[in-house]
């Protein structure tokens, strides 16, 4: 599907931002976990994360669809995921192919195969399975790192994991992992990643520690988990964000957007290029606690500069680098990203993909190993931009044809669909139409 995105007016008005995609699909994952029936509200309808509930409802849960836009979730239990009656599907979901092995890996006599659509086929996954066949999993996968493929439930034992990424998928699944296993699990993160994992862990009473970069739990009988509210996703918003600080005139307000210190680095990143934004963020390194605050952002048009992006602060923004890098064509001077080669496993590589995107709109911008770097010229022509299939891509082209010379055709827009259906209608709402 092509769409066109003209150069826009100010966008104005208040956005409540779109469910957040990780806790949403955390919260289904545990929900199915428990035995006790979970009501969620705020659930993402999008295809990543309808993707999850159709895997949880293979795996035995109920899901029930409730007036209000509540959900009850009624689960199976810890240790009691049914076999499925075929492949498990996870579409174009990375983080749903990443944590469930962690939960089924620890289930003896259980046998489940996890497939997805031709993206998820070329995301490696043995950044899982060799921690799980370290705790004593069987993992057979297509050339021993790709899916589709065979997790074999078998008794675990606890490891300590030194994570050769910081990535929240891989923290999560060996700590989903951790909860079957014998005595204690610890995954050591290179550098902070998102912690929805550990803050809902706590919710559902697993005692989980953080000391420094070491994250522990123990085996659990069964979780325990009520009520869950998912808060708006400051990784959608963020498009919206960057919109309204690229086109003149704009102010709008984002509500109920998270504010956990792992999500925001993005708007950390914004405010030292010079933007003024408004909104009480959590305080970066703050105490881990089963809560996820949440914040209203205002948010207006400002001249921008450059700026360098150190690894230390990519997994905290990794899904809105590309979002940099369409704000440094506009600032002064040069933006540079460093230290993110998790970019290339993305749903797409997105190093190459969003260089090669924007350098067809008229960007400087160079593609390094880990990064790029972009030359601000103040602008952007337009043209036409790709999204192959990749939903941030999408959202990215829109963007950045409302605050181009000559607009910006998308193909491929309807991407954004996997995390956020409403995209272009909330574009729109903010445009006045
Ligand atoms: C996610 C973690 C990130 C992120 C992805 C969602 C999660 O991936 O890019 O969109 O929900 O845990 P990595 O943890 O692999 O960096």
């Amino acid at each position: 599907m092509r769409r066109r995105f003209e150069p826009s007016g100010p966008l104005k008005g208040t956005l409540t931002a779109p469910a957040d995609k990780s806790l949403s699909h955390r919260a289904a994952l545990l929900a199915a976990m428990t035995s006790d029936p979970v009501r969620v509200t705020g659930y993402l309808d999008a295809a990543d994360t309808n993707s999850t509930l159709a895997a949880v409802q293979a795996l035995g849960a109920l899901v029930e669809h409730g007036p209000d836009g509540v959900m009850t979730i009624r689960g199976t239990g810890l240790r009691a995921a049914a076999p499925a009656a075929g492949v498990i599907d996870v579409g174009n979901a990375g983080t749903l192919m990443r944590l469930l092995p962690g939960w089924l890996a620890g289930q003896p006599g259980g046998s489940w195969t996890l497939d997805g659509d031709e993206s998820i086929r070329r995301r490696p996954v043995d950044r899982i399975a060799e921690p799980l066949r370290a705790m004593g999993a069987r993992i057979d996968a297509r050339e021993d790192r790709f899916a589709p493929f065979t997790v074999s439930g078998s008794p675990l034992q606890g490891i300590e994991y030194a994570l050769p990424v910081a990535s929240a998928q891989i923290k999560s699944c060996v700590l989903l992992a951790g909860l079957l296993a014998g005595g204690e699990t610890s995954v050591i993160e290179p550098e902070p990643s998102r912690d929805h994992t550990e803050r809902l862990l706590l919710r559902c009473g697993v005692t989980v520690t953080r000391e420094g970069a070491r994250i522990s739990v123990c085996p659990q009988d069964e979780l325990e988990l009520r009520d869950l509210h998912v808060p708006g996703d400051p990784s959608s918003a963020a498009f919206h964000v960057a919109a309204a600080v690229l086109v003149p005139g704009s102010r709008i307000v984002i509500e109920d957007m998270a504010a956990n210190w792992t999500r925001v680095g993005f708007l950390r990143i914004l405010e030292r290029m010079g933007a003024v934004l408004v909104g009480e963020l959590e305080p970066a390194g703050a105490e881990l606690s089963p809560d996820e605050p949440v914040t209203e952002l205002d948010v207006a048009h400002g001249a921008l500069v450059g700026t360098t992006v150190e690894a230390g602060e990519v997994p905290l923004a990794i899904d809105e680098l590309p979002l940099v890098a369409l704000l440094g064509c506009f600032a002064e001077g040069e933006t540079v990203v460093r230290g993110a080669q998790e970019l290339r496993v993305k749903e797409t590589d997105r190093i190459a993909t969003v260089v090669d995107g924007l350098r067809g709109l008229g960007a400087e911008i160079e593609a390094t190993p880990d990064g790029f770097v972009v030359q601000g010229t103040g602008g952007l022509r337009g043209g036409t931009i790709a999204s192959h299939g990749d939903h941030r891509l999408a959202m990215l082209g829109a963007v950045a044809g409302l605050a181009s010379r000559d607009g910006v055709e998308v193909d491929g827009m309807e991407a954004a669909a996997v995390s956020y259906p409403g995209f272009e209608a909330d574009l729109a709402g903010l445009r006045g139409r």
